[in-house]
């Protein structure tokens, strides 16, 4: 299990736990704090976060990179956005800090 540590929209704290393999998203949908209108295949960026740490983000997947500069028009793009739903926790996501970035 993993436990995150989340900066809601609204600026209040909250932890979402998850084993680990749990594709990110998933475990944040389920807790009701982004929408995931897509399903998880990186068309929709609705499962935007930032992380606290950017060294931490990892690498952003092509067809990701791509929906990230189609938002950057309408939300803050910062160095450590991802979509969610191309993230499966891990054991080096426990503690980790994000906060929930706003909907285009
Ligand atoms: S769920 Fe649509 S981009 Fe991640």
């Amino acid at each position: 299990m993993a436990k995150l540590n989340i900066t809601t929209l609204e600026g209040e704290s909250q932890t979402v736990e998850a084993p680990e393999g749990t594709p990110m998203m998933d475990a944040l949908r389920d807790a009701g704090l982004v929408e995931g209108t897509c399903g998880g295949v990186a068309s929709c960026g609705t499962c935007h976060v930032y992380f606290a740490d950017a060294a931490k983000a990892g690498e952003r997947t092509e067809d990701e990179g791509y929906m990230l500069e189609g938002l950057e028009d309408f939300v803050e793009i910062r160095e450590g956005s991802r979509l969610s739903c191309q993230i499966k926790i891990g054991v080096e996501h426990d503690g980790l800090a994000i906060e929930i970035a706003p909907e285009a």
